[in-house]
């Protein structure tokens, strides 16, 4: 490791790169040694680079075997390889090109970043700084260049051979056994989203015909015997591209558009230019391997991915500071996509749960960051919650505040000012500004800003004067690196409810307000409803408009008044879990001071849960929704300190057995008449069905009786999906029984030469809450198809034991968080990017009761001693804080 690596990196240094690279001519040759790379470079000096400055091309894990300039060798004398670098010393004053010959090894890549194989089949992951270790480059995004590439490999091993762009030529070399792909790719692109990919590959191929006529041809590759997983990847695709012309008037811009499938990648997948590359549990499915979670979330990976081809692509990011630019808008408008065609206003509550889930804890611990960050260590480590989630979070409030046409228009602005260009957070709310003539210099503030902003609301009825009074104070907590800070441009959306479950019209100073929508920009402010008959429950924060904490003085019969009446469907299920919430947080022994009980009457919970959980004019999803409870990570979160995960867990316990008690009959009512036959579909409706069967099963097996045992069982047994076989797996591996051991044991037999499915298996062990639950992810590390050195075997048995075992991963003896720490270390040793992000399972250690803090900050502290990777560096010295 080279000093620099650690060191931090600020975007106030930001500066323009020296030199531009316009064009890239690449030659590669494949084998599993050390592939060979031939790079033409046409490089110019930048406008306002003096003359003589030294050329500085990035390059990591490289092998350079030559090195030419116009043409001619480059003598020893003028130029330097360092660590990390190979500096030109002085470079010619005008254009020149550059002929480097470099060798990689392709098979001893154990960071799935750069040019790596993944069961067999060679292929790349660049973004954000894997170009390097492919062959010396000034690798940063805002240096755009054309690509030219050619691909060689053995034929036999390696019959498909991809690029970006579009195919130009192939053909066989004679007698060699080998042959070529030449590939264009005519838009400029930055290096991170170069891709190529060689490999003996089935595929499945369609065609896509845009708005203006242009013709696509779309392939999706994968490993041999998986092509029959691929028709809803495709379908998604095509869905995508429909969506996209039709919402933001954005149509393909190449003559193929191609997908591959590989099984071993860090992430979930990446956007390169026409050649997306996935992890195949984003791509594969069948009703029989695949449940409705999944089918949803290949529908709207591959909407991401090929949304960025407009945002991230044709506009990218000046810098890595940025990235929230590409990330954050696609990440909304993958939102929007799945919310038009497929979950509707259940969108929004999956979304809000996300966010509070994931970046919440994030903004409230010691890895608080802005959403634009103002420094790095390493770059891979920001990839977060925070630049993603909150990141959409921000484009959705320009949204509410523009209003959807606006927004429209500012993003077309954006696109006439940047198209082909590199561009800033600026550069993009400069073209909302400008779109909607709207003053957005305090909104920039949520850009810069770190901490979730918490909202405090109260409201004051005057019976003479018929006015309800809003008073609206917010404070932004200090994070680290930020000890104080301004006030937000935020978007309320409030309503007032009358006694009767009546929408009271919203009227200011004589006018009526749209949509509800209140503007906050003032640490406190005060609203002035007029014309209103009898005092009002308020409804505030409606559709989640901002991503903001609220507090309000509702009382507990206020909270279940709105479970019933309030017309925003968002607050409605939000009041169901705050209801909930409230009781098992006040519950003795979780820490909190309240006295209510966890124990309130039957009558009082059937009557809370079963309006929003047995209406039947509301959407199956919807209702789905409502039937779960808060996690128990939802109420740690919600304590916010002295967390003790067990008191959580037994009061989550206790809670659910009521409520299920409470609503035997309705639930059971449930889960008979939404039982479906027929053939399985990924449609809308019928995975709503599904999903409210499998909650109503789900809260009746809390009891935890022998009736409800057998039942899930049954549910097992008669599963023709995925999705019901899953739901009964869990909640069997929960109890432990015969029934469980049967289950687990069949599931195995069927699944077990199914790598994806069976992490599905590993991941329902690892998630279950048993006091043993260490010991038996321990146990399963050693089974024989489990590997430390694929991510998706990592993440679902380490990563679901850490993120979603609260009770197990938080045990009081801190085995969980030795364990972690373990795993995490020999990960570290050739995976860094993967064993940073499992450390972030330490990242809510402040939070917790001071036992168990103590053990969490010691095994830390262990972690810190020994020799890490610059990516585990970071997360765990900036974690102990
Ligand atoms: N850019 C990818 C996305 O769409 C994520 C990714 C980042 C993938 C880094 C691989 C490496 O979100
Ligand atoms: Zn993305």
């Amino acid at each position: 490791m080279n000093d620099e690596s650690r060191s931090t990196k600020f975007l106030k240094d930001y500066a323009p790169p020296d030199y531009l690279i316009k064009d890239v001519s690449l030659d590669v040759t494949l084998a599993p040694k050390g592939a060979r790379i031939a790079s033409l470079l046409s490089i110019e000096p930048n406008s306002s680079t003096v003359a003589g400055t030294p050329l500085v091309l990035d390059g990591d894990a490289l092998r350079l075997e030559s090195i030419a300039l116009n043409g001619d060798d480059l003598e020893a004398n003028r130029y330097t390889v360092t660590p990390g670098k190979l500096t030109i010393t002085n470079p010619p004053v005008g254009p020149f090109t550059l002929d480097i010959v470099t060798l990689c090894d392709p098979e001893a890549n154990t960071e799935l970043s750069g040019l790596y194989l993944s069961n067999g089949t060679y292929c790349t992951q660049c973004e954000p700084e894997g170009f390097r270790r492919i062959t010396y480059f000034v690798d940063r995004p805002d240096v755009l260049a054309t690509y030219t590439v050619r691909i060689e490999a053995d034929r036999e091993t390696a019959p498909v051979l991809l690029s970006n762009g579009n195919p130009v030529e192939s053909g066989a070399i004679e007698g060699t056994g080998r042959h070529y792909a030449v590939w264009h790719d005519p838009h400029p692109k930055p290096s991170y989203l170069f891709a190529l990919v060689g490999g003996n590959l089935a595929s499945i191929h369609d065609s896509f015909t845009t708005a203006s006529g242009r013709e696509v041809a779309l392939g999706i590759y994968v490993e041999p015997g998986k092509e029959d997983r691929c028709d809803w990847a495709m379908e998604s695709l095509k869905r995508a591209m429909r969506w996209d012309e039709e919402r933001f008037g954005l149509e393909y811009d190449l003559d193929v558009f191609n997908i591959v499938a590989v099984s071993d990648f860090n992430m979930g997948a990446m956007e390169n230019k026409g050649l997306n590359i996935f992890n195949d549990k984003l791509v594969l499915a069948r009703p029989d391997t695949a449940s409705d979670a999944d089918y949803t979330s290949i529908e709207s990976v591959i909407a991401h991915e090929y949304f960025h081809n407009w945002t991230g692509n044709r506009v990218t990011c000046r810098d890595w500071f940025q990235l929230c630019l590409k990330e954050g808008l696609t990440v909304f408008r993958d939102q929007e996509f799945t919310g038009d065609v497929r979950m509707g206003p259940v969108m929004r509550i999956l979304t809000a749960r996300l966010l509070k889930a994931r970046q919440f804890p994030e903004d409230a611990g010691p890895l608080s960051h802005p959403v634009r960050p103002a420094s790095y260590i390493e770059i891979n480590n920001f990839y977060t919650a925070t630049v993603y989630e909150k990141g959409a979070e921000l484009c959705r409030m320009l949204q509410t505040l523009l209003g959807q046409d606006a927004f429209r228009n500012g993003i077309a602005l954006y696109f006439e000012r940047h198209d082909g260009e590199a561009a800033t957070v600026e550069n993009f709310v400069n073209a909302m500004a400008d779109a909607s003539g709207r003053d957005l210099s305090q909104f920039m503030r949520w850009y810069t800003q770190a901490g979730t902003p918490e909202i405090a609301c109260s409201l004051d009825y005057d019976p003479h004067a018929k006015t309800a009074r809003l008073r609206v104070n917010q404070v932004v907590p200090p994070t680290p690196g930020q000890g104080s800070k301004e006030p937000m441009h935020i978007p309320l959306k409030v309503g007032l409810i009358g006694a009767n479950g009546d929408e009271l019209p919203l009227k200011l100073k004589g006018e009526l307000v749209p949509d509800g929508l209140l503007e906050v920009t003032e640490r406190e402010q005060v609203f002035e409803f007029e014309d209103i008959p009898a005092p009002p429950t308020p409804s505030i924060l409606r559709d989640f408009s901002a991503p903001v904490r609220v507090t309000t003085s509702l009382k507990p019969e206020q909270i279940e008044f709105l479970m019933i009446h309030d017309s925003d469907p968002f607050n409605r299920w939000q009041a169901a879990q705050t209801y909930a919430t409230d009781l098992i947080a006040s519950a003795r022994g979780t820490g909190s001071t309240s006295a209510r009980s966890a124990r309130p009457r039957p009558a009082a919970l059937r009557k809370a849960w079963s309006r929003p959980c047995a209406t039947e004019t509301l959407a199956p999803t919807y209702r789905a929704e409502t039937l779960k409870l808060p996690s128990e990570s939802d109420i740690a979160r919600e304590l916010g300190r002295n967390v003790d995960t067990d008191a959580i867990l037994t009061a989550r316990d206790t809670l659910r057995t009521n409520v299920s008690a409470a609503m035997a009959d309705t639930l059971s009512e449930i889960y008979d008449t939404t039982a479906t036959d027929g053939a399985f579909s990924p449609d809308p409706d019928s995975a709503g069905l599904r999903a409210l069967r499998n909650a109503a099963l789900d809260l009746m097996s809390a009891t935890g009786t022998d009736e409800a045992t057998d039942r899930a069982l049954r549910h097992y047994r008669d599963a023709t999906n995925m999705t019901d076989a899953i739901t009964a797996l869990s909640i069997l591996s929960q109890i432990p029984s015969a029934a469980r051991d049967e289950a687990l044991a069949d599931f195995y037999a069927r699944w077990q030469d199914d790598p994806l499915v069976l992490d599905k298996w590993f991941a329902v062990q690892a998630r279950a809450a048993r006091p043993d639950s260490v010991e038996t992810v321990h146990e399963l590390l050693s089974h024989p198809k489990f590997s430390l050195k694929n991510p998706n075997r990592v993440r679902a048995l380490i990563g679901s034991f850490a993120m979603a075992n609260p009770s197990g991963f938080n045990r009081a003896d801190g085995a969980g968080y030795r364990f972690l720490a373990d795993q995490a270390l020999k990960i570290d040793g050739f995976n860094p990017h993967v064993a940073a992000r499992l450390l972030g399972a330490f990242e809510s250690w402040k939070t917790l009761e001071p036992r168990r803090q103590a053990l969490a900050r010691a095994a830390l502290q262990d972690l810190a001693r020994q020799e890490l990777s610059t990516d585990a560096y970071e997360i765990v010295t900036k974690t102990l804080g």
